[in-house]
């Protein structure tokens, strides 16, 4: 069956066909209002959304469909210690289709074992976000009309952000992209994604100290909220966090063309200023969202019974060679729900955890 855990879990093909389909149904959403008619979305949300968890719901409501589920766990039998594979179990037999967002990094991928309808990530921890990305791909395809060959600025915490983790291995499988990464040391991309071979065979990596030096190349600015309490010395944040803040007066360097995003929430990283400015689409990216969810929903749906999407294989050690390894991320979902151990030799030559990507030993 097919699932979306991560970005690379779509081809190359059926990712231009989710989107390709979501601009059809933004210039004909009236040929779409009874598409999932009957049909049902859990949404399972064990951390806070305000953009994923109700632009999943008005897709579902638009395609005609209905939603369940829960916004806090506390709600749920989850507080009772239910574990979250017996929850999707449970909710397999309610919905045709889950959305779900955990705390935990991985537990997608652990839900995805046990479930038998299609599995969709909404962002689990600092990992992945794999919806926000096929947002961010319609945004950018909306904003300045194709997804190669784009100059593309990551600007703030790329350590723990989630959207970005994600967003950059899908701009890899186009041709001609290139990322510049613009953070401090403390909040520098992962060394799995910085260092991966097939990324940077296909994508143009740089890494600068300031928005302002590279304002005048870029096709698209993606923001993200520098987050303080990642800091451990003050002194370090205060250094470094006017860097990260866009005000118009740093735009004026920027192409005419281009675009700023931001998976949001924002706290102070874009000040409201910006917002009246052509180029601030990050308002226009939520919108996008909901289109590409309905998309989404719909093809995953139609996928369900069709043996030609799968779920991508993922190359992992056998059982007995995993054994011997323990994921060393106390926040993965090995260390917290008792699933299966799952390793592998990752691409940059470090073993790592199948679920949440951090070194194994
Ligand atoms: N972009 C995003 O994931 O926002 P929420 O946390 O509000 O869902």
């Amino acid at each position: 069956m097919k699932h979306l855990i991560d970005p690379t879990d779509l081809t190359l093909e059926e990712t231009n066909n989710i989107i390709a389909l979501a601009e059809e149904i933004i210039a004909h959403p009236e040929y779409y209002t009874a598409r999932m008619k009957g049909k049902k979305l859990a949404t399972l949300f064990y951390e806070p959304s305000t953009r994923t968890r109700l632009s999943f719901t008005t897709a579902m409501m638009e395609l005609g469909g209905n939603v369940l589920g829960f916004s806090d766990p506390r709600n749920s039998s989850v507080s009772k210690g239910e574990t979250m594979q017996d929850t999707v179990r449970v909710m397999g037999c309610f919905a045709d289709i889950i959305a779900i967002r955990h705390n935990i990094e991985g537990a997608p991928l652990a839900a995805a074992e046990v479930s038998r309808v299609p599995i969709i990530n909404a962002g689990d921890g600092s990992h992945a976000h794999p919806t926000q990305t096929l947002t961010d791909l319609l945004t950018i395809k909306r904003e300045i009309g194709h997804l190669d060959n784009i100059t593309i600025g990551f600007c703030g915490d790329l350590r723990f952000g989630r959207t970005v983790h994600s967003l950059i291995k899908a701009l890899a499988r186009y041709e001609g992209n290139k990322v510049i990464l613009i953070a401090p040391d403390d909040l520098r991309l992962p060394d799995y994604i910085r260092n991966d071979e097939s990324l940077n065979k296909k994508l143009e990596f740089r890494e600068v100290q300031t928005m302002e030096e590279v304002m005048p190349e870029l096709d698209i600015l993606y923001m993200t909220r520098v987050q303080q309490e990642r800091f451990l010395d003050q002194d370090e944040f205060d250094r470094v966090k006017d860097s990260f803040v866009l005000t118009l007066d740093k735009l004026k360097a920027a192409k005419e063309k281009m675009a700023v995003l931001h998976p949001l929430p924002r706290v102070n990283e874009i000040l409201q200023e910006v917002d009246s400015d052509p180029r601030a689409a990050y308002f226009r990216q939520v919108e996008s969202g909901k289109f590409v969810r309905m998309a989404l929903l719909s093809r995953l749906i139609d996928w369900k019974n069709d043996p030609s999407h799968k779920l991508a294989a993922r190359d992992e050690m056998d059982a007995e060679d995993a054994n011997k390894y323990r994921c060393t991320n106390a926040n993965c979902i090995c260390n917290r729900e008792p699933v299966r151990r799952r390793i592998k030799l990752h691409a940059d030559g470090t073993v790592r955890c199948l679920y949440c990507d951090s070194k194994a030993k």
